[in-house]
């Protein structure tokens, strides 16, 4: 790994965003082969340790790997009740991260990194990133489902509004739902069809920001390409390798 800056080391080892990783060093809390750090300086996170308030703090190498979770496959990193988990399909899963959870019913595109940074802001409501799933409903699409998908819904009090959603014919009297929304609050398609009373029997996740879940099959991961890469910082307004381009816009 080449030198970074301290902050931004500490960012990606998702130690806290790096707005606050430079407050832990301006208070002097962060340590480099032992020594007080200064905001700015520059580290080697291969060859030199680095403590936060005493704790040592590990920086793996950059990784981002997008995979097909299963039915039934728990994102979390260990299940209390024994059940398989995404990360018992993976090797090398050293410092690697989940972006936004999928419940144990829903299948498809899950991503997976070490920059802590990232995921902090793929999974900020700021930045708004576009999630996009796919829903087998009970019942054919009634013109009053149609018309009601298009309005926001409460959810705690909430509104969701998609910010695509398309109503069409499934198998056996069934509907397909396309959805797509800026926001990932837990459960947060379930309660959305819910709160509509639709009944849904499958939910997968197509896609998340910029990559897509392709044609990876259950249980499979891939490496994400470099355009992949270089699109999905661009949406959170980072460079891959570099500190952020610019200053987060607020919404
Ligand atoms: N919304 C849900 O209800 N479940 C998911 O897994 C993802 C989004």
């Amino acid at each position: 790994m080449s030198e970074m800056r301290l902050q931004q080391a500490l960012a990606r080892a998702g130690v806290a965003s790096r707005r606050a990783a430079e407050d832990f060093i301006r208070a002097g809390q962060v340590r480099v082969d032992g020594m007080v750090a200064e905001l700015g300086s520059k580290v080697d996170p291969s060859s030199q340790s680095i403590t936060v308030k005493g704790k040592r703090v590990t920086i793996v190498p950059r990784r981002w790997l997008a995979f097909h979770k299963p039915l039934g496959v728990v994102t979390t990193a260990s299940d209390e009740q024994g059940r398989r988990t995404v990360f018992d399909f993976l090797t090398n899963t050293k410092g690697l991260t989940y972006v936004g959870r999928l419940d144990v019913m829903t299948t498809g595109l899950l991503l997976l990194t070490t920059d802590g940074e990232a995921v902090h802001r793929l999974t900020h409501p700021r930045y708004r990133i576009s999630r996009r799933y796919t829903a087998l409903v009970h019942g054919r699409p009634t013109a009053e489902v149609v018309n009601a998908v298009k309005q926001p819904v409460l959810v705690e009090r909430r509104p969701v509004v998609p910010t695509q959603v398309r109503v069409r014919p499934g198998h056996d009297g069934r509907s397909i739902v396309d959805l797509t929304l800026a926001e990932g609050r837990h459960h947060i398609v379930r309660r959305w069809a819910e709160a509509l009373g639709l009944k849904i029997e499958r939910l997968a996740r197509l896609s998340y920001g910029p990559i897509r879940l392709g044609d990876l099959k259950p249980g499979e991961s891939r490496i994400l390409t470099n355009k992949e890469m270089d699109d999905l910082y661009r949406v959170i307004n980072l460079t891959p390798g570099a500190e952020p381009a610019t200053k987060p816009k607020r919404r």
